[in-house]
């Protein structure tokens, strides 16, 4: 049966920006010399943690930190973003302690650096599958083992409007009959939700394919409250015509992961 992307948790709550706590995220392989206070949680971050952990499947490991200022990584990571501005040195920092915590909850412990390909896409261990992402104030990493899954990708974006100029893009025709059918939100809230879900699909199936596609070239139900199901068109080069996952909201925070 598909429904309407559901009203789970508020469409305006969430600051953009980063929240006033600090990450508690592995240190490993860090370079040294930043602060060195103890990284304390937000109450925020835990709820959007314990949502992540309910999307992601049971066997991955999934963390979320909070985007501070701390811009501490590896060494050969800062020439990653050596050049970026601060926002995106920060996120990217937050990015790999949420990495190196996930991977540690898998029980692999990485002293060295987590260096993007050519595509951006991180080059995980050996035998590991994950995704990373910020958005709203955080960065979420899920990793799993490549024994139980093939792929996967999470999203995590602030629960606000679209854009007007981007609504169009991101919904099929097909969509907006389906997951507007039977919600009082407006396009531009449902769109965000179905933003975060075809760019959980992307990031799970892009690492497998490397075939850049569009929002167009996935159309996806609602099922239930919480999970979806991604139709891949021949475009995306995905082997799978059917992609599941799971979304929801809290906190003014949208989530969502696909695993194949
Ligand atoms: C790759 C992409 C999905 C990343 O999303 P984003 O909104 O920029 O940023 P997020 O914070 O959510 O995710 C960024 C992280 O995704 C990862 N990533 C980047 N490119 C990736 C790719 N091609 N495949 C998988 N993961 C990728 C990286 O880990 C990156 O963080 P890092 O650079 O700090 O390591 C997006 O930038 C993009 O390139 N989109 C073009 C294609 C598209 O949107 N098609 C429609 C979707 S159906």
């Amino acid at each position: 049966m598909t429904r309407a992307i559901p009203n789970v948790g508020a469409a305006d709550g969430a600051p953009d920006g980063a929240p006033d706590g600090a990450p508690d995220g592995v240190a490993a392989g860090v370079a040294a010399g930043a602060a060195s206070e103890p990284h304390r949680p937000t109450a925020r971050r835990v709820r959007v943690a314990a949502l992540l952990g309910h999307l992601a499947p049971a066997s991955a490991a999934a963390v979320v930190v909070d985007v501070d200022d701390d811009e501490r990584v590896h060494d050969a990571e800062r020439a990653v973003v050596g050049g970026a501005v601060a926002v995106r040195r920060r996120e990217f920092a937050a990015g790999r302690r949420a990495a190196r915590a996930a991977l540690a909850q898998l029980g692999v412990v990485v002293d060295g650096p987590l260096l993007p390909d050519a595509d951006r896409v991180p080059r995980w261990p050996e035998g590991v599958v994950g995704s990373l992402s910020h958005g709203a104030g955080l960065a979420a990493a899920v990793v799993a083992r490549s024994d139980r899954w093939r792929g996967v990708g999470v999203d995590v974006e602030a629960d606000r409007p679209l854009p007007d100029e981007v609504i169009g893009l991101v919904f099929s025709e097909s969509e907006r009959q389906r997951l507007l059918a039977t919600t009082s939100l407006a396009p531009a809230v449902v769109g965000k939700r179905l933003f975060a879900i075809k760019e959980s699909v992307y990031k799970a199936v892009f690492p497998t394919t490397r075939v850049p596609f569009e929002f167009a070239d996935v159309d996806v139900e609602v099922v239930g409250d919480a999970a979806f199901v991604a139709h891949l068109g021949p475009r995306t080069g995905s082997p799978y015509a059917v992609l599941r996952g799971a979304f929801s909201c809290v906190d003014g925070v949208v989530v969502a992961v696909t695993a194949f």
